[in-house]
């Protein structure tokens, strides 16, 4: 596979970075995740969008233009040749002096194949369980996975397949996907603040304007407990819904009618998406 490190296309054996940088140090750094479908880069403007907002809240300067990353994705998309894939943008704390003043970052750009959640996967849902956290700098897609990957165990003792976090009586988020509820009333909401703006969130909030009540504010213990559906968004997973919260069947234990038609619209958007030529310069 061909990957990007700093200022050149390498094969992915040659991509090293050095043990100072703070990424190694101190686990300071962001980056970004989007997938592929069809050799196109899925809202790839969107996820260009938080990779410089996260960079610029971490006072971390990208070695490239916006332009630049455009023409390096699109290079890669030519030479490593599949269709379905995730690429990672990772923008490091850059080697430190000292081990804790950041330096001139790292941009290291991958691309591997993925597999998207299955059609069946949505027919089956999800079973989660709460955990009381909420994440540093939440808006920054920071490296920094620690919570989510300590819990791997309770989620395997559990038979859970995911945790969402809450603090007090506030509702957050899981630790790679957004939270959505659908009240008694079918209004779609999903939490406003201390979450990552999730772009399968964004998304699903735009399609769910024209058709229903659709907001971000503040979601409580509580509205998860009466909800009469929920679901989970990313963008390996799209839409997944819940029907368990701890040992608490959600609605009648079956995928909601909203979440139902939020899905196919989504699929209809992505499908449509895909279909288009990319250009490395529009
Ligand atoms: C903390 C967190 N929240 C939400 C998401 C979902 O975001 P997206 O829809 O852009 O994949 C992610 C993605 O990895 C995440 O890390």
């Amino acid at each position: 596979m061909i990957v990007f490190i700093n200022d050149r296309l390498v094969d992915e054996k040659e991509a090293f970075i050095g043990i100072s940088d703070l990424s190694v140090q101190r686990g300071f750094g962001i980056f970004d995740f989007f997938r592929t479908c069809n050799h196109v880069p899925l809202f790839l403007d969107d996820y260009l969008d938080r990779f410089y907002n996260s960079a610029t809240q971490l006072r971390l300067e990208p070695p490239h233009s916006r332009a630049d990353l455009r023409k390096i994705i699109f290079e890669m998309i030519d030479r490593n040749k599949i269709a379905t894939s995730g690429f990672k943008l990772i923008l490091t704390g850059g080697y430190s002096v000292d081990g804790f003043e950041p330096g001139k970052p790292n941009l290291i750009i991958t691309q591997q194949p993925i597999e998207i959640s299955p059609e069946e996967r949505f027919e089956k849902g999800i079973k989660i369980i709460l955990h009381e956290y909420l994440r540093d700098l939440a808006s920054v897609k920071s490296i920094n996975y620690m919570m989510a990957i300590y819990l791997r165990d309770k989620l395997v003792s559990k038979q859970a397949d995911d945790v969402l976090y809450y603090k007090d009586d506030e509702v957050f988020e899981f630790p790679r996907s957004n939270v959505f509820v659908v009240t008694k009333h079918g209004a779609v909401v999903t939490p406003a603040e201390n979450v990552l703006h999730g772009i399968t969130r964004k998304k699903v909030l735009e399609i769910a304007g024209k058709k229903f009540m659709a907001e971000a504010r503040m979601v409580t213990t509580e509205d998860l407990k009466d909800a009469a559906e929920v679901f989970l968004t990313s963008t390996t997973k799209r839409l997944l819904p819940v029907l368990q919260i701890d040992d608490v069947i959600v609605g009648d234990g079956k995928p909601g009618a909203i979440t139902r038609a939020l899905y196919n619209s989504f699929r209809k958007l992505e499908d449509e998406y895909c279909q288009r030529p990319f250009s490395p310069l529009s």
